[in-house]
């Protein structure tokens, strides 16, 4: 037998169980209405809420920039260093927010990902939605943290479970989306500020 045997077999099991994924092809550009398969629908589907991935002015920068600087930095950031124009992407970034200083990454993945590891490590705790997005609950996993799930959107379990476990562990992170992205549902987020400050603290 092949030793790629199981291979054939996992994808049989997603296939039994209609678990299989493929990609559709959408036809032009990203827009409110789209062509999929020969049909056009108006895309719910889509995370460019503000309509900016088909803005000519951002095409415009954008060829602009490829053409100064190329379609890729060459090399990891921290290692051999960043263009002009990430700087002043982030210094833009962080004068909007208001904040000391703004991080850019490559995708919404990759953020929550990078985010998490520097917040908490091997000997803290993530109290976390179990109705989560995938890239905070693989952020969370990847920080070798203790990683407990708490009811969706329920304060009383997150209470429960900060009072139980919090004294054992150096940091706590409460983790959460602000929307969830399979319901979108919101995070009542006003009541965590109602959580006691000792519980909120985050060091
Ligand atoms: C709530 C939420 N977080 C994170 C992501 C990941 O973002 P990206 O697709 O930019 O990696 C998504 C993407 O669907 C999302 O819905």
């Amino acid at each position: 037998m092949s030793p790629y045997g199981w291979i054939d077999q996992a994808l049989e099991t997603v296939h039994r169980a209609d678990w299989y994924r493929s990609v559709r092809e959408i036809a032009g550009p990203s827009a409110p209405w789209i062509e999929l398969e020969g049909q056009r629908l108006l895309n719910f589907a889509s995370n460019d809420y503000l309509g900016l991935a088909g803005d000519p002015r951002l095409a415009e920068a954008a060829i602009t920039a490829i053409q100064t600087w190329g379609t890729g930095t060459g090399g990891s950031r921290l290692v051999s260093g960043h263009r002009p124009i990430h700087q002043q992407l982030e210094r833009a970034i962080a004068t909007w927010k208001q904040t000391a200083a703004a991080l850019v990454f490559s995708s919404g993945y990759l953020a929550n990902l990078g985010t998490i590891n520097a917040l908490v490590g091997g000997r803290d705790l993530i109290l976390a939605d179990v109705y989560n997005h995938a890239s905070l609950k693989q952020g969370a996993r990847l920080t070798g943290a203790k990683l407990l799930e708490y009811r969706h959107k329920n304060m009383v379990d997150l209470r429960a479970q900060l009072a139980r476990h919090r004294g054992e562990y150096r940091r706590c992170l409460l983790l959460t989306d602000g929307v969830f992205s399979m319901d979108g549902d919101l995070c009542p987020l006003p009541s965590w500020w109602a959580l006691p400050p000792n519980m909120r603290r985050c060091s």
